[in-house]
């Protein structure tokens, strides 16, 4: 009996009595059904816990473009002898949200670990758990910015990972080839550079060469841009971290008419359907644009993408307007699951990944700029090749956040809803004080929030 509970895979004292007395019954003809049912109650103490990192940072661009490799996921589970399943996430932030939202909200044991963007903590905090009681170093170097985009109230729902800010792209062969020694500071130097760019390079032959590509699908990337457009304007932010709703004046809405201009000028007119990645492959890939506003960490800063115009760009900061030169804040933080069956062991994840960043950080400060890439007046955000600017100097461009902390749980809405009215006045199926007037009305209806004009 004893050798039959055994090969039922029965080895613990509770199981051992269930299996003797279930045979007993059942008799040997029944140590088939034993053996299947009682298969699984083997308690796996030997087995290694794995558990799941979601990261949308590694998205369908599978080869490229991956910030975390295999091989330090090994080096975590031989400190460890925890295993890591690390899953991508779809391509689009929103369609990201929708799946991270999807399964935290169902209580899903795993993924344990997510990846999770600097917009939504608002939206997530009550699936993440608290990361303060864990993580009690390593906040003092945590730019203050980025790290209050992860924090609700007083608990810190994801620990800052890699921010990543706005960027923008140049063909530094254009650039000498017809005569400017800089990259564009401002719209409107960008918007005659590109055009001189573009009728030079459509004279040679090249038809289908555009100035600039951007993001101008509806969608959160449009948002970005949007928010970097009016602050440089002084059009406000959409929802001022007062919570008033400014979105509907005239300095914001004329940053939109620009845009609109840009349209099947300087840009394509498909520009209004390109997601990032499309933008991307326009500059990286085919190469039949000179500038593109895209996005850069430290860790891309540093490891250029194997792209066939990478030689031949440059990354300089976002160009600027009468009152500013931001570009918007994103990025991704680490944050756990509350209903991970494994907190112990995702919690050393996300400190093994954070701390080897923070290394890498360290060592990227140091970095000599390569002659090409060509960086130039980067953002201010970006910390490896801070060594190029000397006192007085330039320095770049500063940060400006999406009003996702002060939407809050209802930071998706608003932004789709200014996405969409932006887009609208785009593709010129609204004028753009009307979009803003209807915007407004629709984010008092979605916040409850007053508008900055009432009092
Ligand atoms: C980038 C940013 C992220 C942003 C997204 C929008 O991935 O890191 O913060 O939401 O672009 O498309």
């Amino acid at each position: 009996m004893n050798e039959a509970i055994e090969r039922a895979g029965c080895r613990y004292t509770g199981e051992r009595k269930l299996c003797g007395a279930l045979l007993r019954r059942l008799g040997v003809s029944g140590f088939l059904l034993l053996a299947l049912m009682f298969g699984g109650c083997r308690k796996p103490v030997q087995e290694p816990v794995t558990i799941t990192f979601l990261d949308p940072e590694w998205s369908h661009d599978l080869e490229v473009r991956r910030p975390l490799s295999a091989e330090a996921l090994q080096e975590f589970t031989r400190e460890t002898g925890v295993l890591v399943k690390h899953i991508p996430g779809p391509e689009t932030a929103p369609d990201q949200l929708a799946l991270t939202e999807g399964l935290l909200k169902k209580g899903a044991v795993t993924p344990d670990v997510y990846g999770i963007d600097v917009i939504w903590p608002g939206i997530l905090s009550n699936y993440l758990i608290d990361l303060k009681p864990y993580l009690s170093s390593g906040f003092a170097e945590q730019d203050p910015v980025v790290l209050a985009g992860y924090t609700v109230g007083d608990r810190l729902v994801a620990i800052p990972y890699h921010p990543n800010i706005g960027i923008f792209y140049y063909r530094t062969d254009l650039l000498e080839k017809y005569g400017y020694s800089l990259p564009p500071r401002t719209w409107d130097e960008m918007e005659k550079m590109a055009a001189k760019i573009q009728a030079g390079e459509r004279a040679r032959g090249d038809k289908d060469f555009w100035g600039f590509v951007w993001p101008g699908a509806d969608s959160e990337g449009l948002t970005c841009l949007g928010v970097e457009w009016q602050a440089d304007e002084d059009g406000g932010h959409i929802i001022e971290s007062d919570g008033k709703i400014s979105v509907n004046n005239a300095n914001a809405t004329r940053t939109w008419e620009r845009a609109a201009r840009w349209v099947g000028s300087i840009s394509p007119p498909s520009v209004t359907s390109y997601q990032e990645w499309d933008a991307s492959n326009a500059f990286w890939i085919t190469g039949r644009a000179a500038f593109f506003r895209g996005w850069m960490s430290d860790f891309f800063l540093t490891h250029p993408l194997a792209v066939p115009y990478r030689d031949k760009a440059g990354a300089t900061s976002v160009p600027g307007g009468r009152v500013a030169r931001v570009a918007t804040l994103g990025g991704f933080g680490l944050g756990i699951s509350k209903t991970s069956a494994h907190r112990e062991e995702a919690v050393k994840l996300v400190k093994f990944l954070t701390d080897r960043e923070a290394r890498l950080n360290t060592e990227r400060a140091q970095y000599e700029p390569p002659a090409r890439p060509e960086a130039f007046e980067l953002p201010t955000l970006l910390k490896a090749y801070a060594r190029v600017y000397k006192p007085g100097e330039n320095q770049g461009g500063g940060v400006v956040v999406r009003p996702s902390n002060i939407a809050g749980a209802k930071y998706d809405e608003v932004s789709e809803a200014y996405a969409r009215a932006v887009h609208a006045v785009l593709t010129g199926k609204a004028k753009a004080p009307q979009a803003a007037a209807d915007l407004e009305k629709e984010l008092v209806r979605i916040t409850g929030f007053a508008t900055s004009r009432q009092h």
